[in-house]
């Protein structure tokens, strides 16, 4: 077996089956330093206990403004200027401006608020299987899994359904990004992206609704109020976060579910088991694989391997959920897992803000797959299935299915 540097993981192999790659890491080179492709140096964090650390331990910066030496900043890959405004989004900073960002949007994502979306994200879901039905055949992304979450986020930003579709084109170059410098494709996904969000609030600012657009322009918390470039980075966020990942969750739970027929049987026969299941697929699955970058602010070591100031950190969320020191048989799908404490969202003031959403429409996607389509299964074979290249996300492209 090749030694881990000498493994791309941006490979579409690794992408396939990352697990036995991953378990060796854990074993033998907990804090490892690697190359990408494209020459920019990572450190992979992949203990469970450590993947913790790095995403709560104050000694590790989102911003890199707040890490980096001059020095260091100095030789950062050049960032096109338009790409600035899209650094003030909260996943991106640290305290005290994560917290105000976060506060001003955390009130439309509560679990309360969430729960009353169940009647329409049930009414989408079998319309989607509706349209889907007639044909006997579908690509379960394409027809399902994408259009579900993406509908739902469109229409709680109260951005236009029309322009689904586009959003969806940009984000899908802006998410499938393999390496930190700018490449052109995606610079001219993020200008359309920009134009077309500055443009939608000229209109909404003229014409307020009852949408979280409105919502963000009109914020005032303690006086406080988004810029233009804040409101630009929230909305982008939102939108990206709010299907690229859901997405994931509901084409690789359905995979899995397929692939181990005594757990998608037992869901069939007990239906209540949707929400533990969801818990395990998201675990088994970690549709954000690796967490975002981190910076470390000094020298900080970990399992005795010292990770210098300003170096970028990433978490190995999808490794720390088969931590064979926390899951008994971390390699097993289990629908009925108890704990199941997965790092799937995070962990720290980072924690996924639309992780009841994402809860909400899972759930009712699979149950309602599930009881609709009794036959439902895989059209080829598992192997010809392709991953989508993407540093941080594991997903795939299509799931061919017939019924
Ligand atoms: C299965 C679906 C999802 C998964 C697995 C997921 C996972 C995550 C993870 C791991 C983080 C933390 C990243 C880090 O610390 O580096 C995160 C943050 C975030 N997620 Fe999600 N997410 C999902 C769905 C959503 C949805 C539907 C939304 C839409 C509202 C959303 C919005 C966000 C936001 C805004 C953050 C940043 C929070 C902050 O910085 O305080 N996510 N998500």
């Amino acid at each position: 077996m090749n030694t881990v540097q000498q493994v791309n993981i941006l490979s579409l192999e690794f992408k396939a089956n990352p697990f036995p790659l991953l378990a060796r890491l854990r074993a033998e080179q907990p804090v490892c330093r690697i190359t990408l492709p494209d020459k920019t140096p990572v450190w992979l964090v992949t203990r469970y206990e450590d993947v913790k650390t790095l995403l709560t331990d104050e000694r590790f910066a989102k911003s890199r403004y707040n890490a980096l030496t001059p020095a260091q900043l100095r030789k950062q890959p050049w960032v096109p200027q338009m790409f600035r405004p899209l650094e003030r989004n909260m996943l991106d900073l640290d305290p005290p401006d994560h917290t105000r960002l976060r506060k001003l949007v955390h009130k439309a994502f509560t679990p309360r608020l969430i729960e009353q979306m169940r009647e329409r994200v049930q009414k989408l879901a079998n319309d989607l299987l509706d349209a889907a039905s007639q044909k006997g055949a579908m690509d379960l992304i394409r027809d399902y899994a994408l259009p579900l979450p993406m509908t739902i986020i469109t229409e709680i930003l109260g951005v236009p359904i029309k322009d689904r579709d586009k959003f969806h084109i940009w984000s899908k170059v802006i998410v499938s990004v393999n390496q930190f410098n700018a490449n052109w494709r995606m610079i001219i996904a993020i200008w359309k992206f920009n134009r077309y969000l500055r443009g939608f609030f000229k209109v909404r600012r003229d014409d307020l609704q009852e949408d979280l657009v409105s919502a963000l322009i009109q914020a005032e918390d303690a006086g406080d109020r988004l810029s233009e470039d804040e409101l630009l980075a929230m909305v982008f966020l939102l939108l990206v976060a709010g299907h690229e990942t859901t997405v994931n969750l509901i084409a690789s739970g359905t995979l899995e579910l397929l692939q181990h027929p005594d757990q998608m049987e037992k869901l069939r026969r007990k239906p209540l088991l949707i929400r533990s299941a969801v818990e395990e697929l998201l675990r088994y699955t970690a549709p954000v694989f690796m967490s975002t970058e981190r910076y470390a602010r000094e020298d900080v070591t970990i399992q005795g391997v010292t990770i210098p100031r300003g170096e970028m950190t990433l978490g190995v969320i999808g490794s720390a959920n088969r931590d064979e020191t926390v899951f008994d048989n971390p390699d097993t799908l289990d629908i009925e897992r108890e704990p199941n404490k997965h790092l799937a969202f995070g962990y720290g003031i980072h924690y996924c803000l639309g992780a009841s959403l994402a809860r909400l429409e899972t759930e009712i996607a699979i149950i309602t797959l599930l009881g609709r389509m009794s036959d439902l299964r895989l059209k080829g074979s598992p192997e010809s299935l392709r991953w989508r290249p993407s540093l941080f996300l594991r997903g795939l492209d299509t799931l061919p299915v017939e019924f």
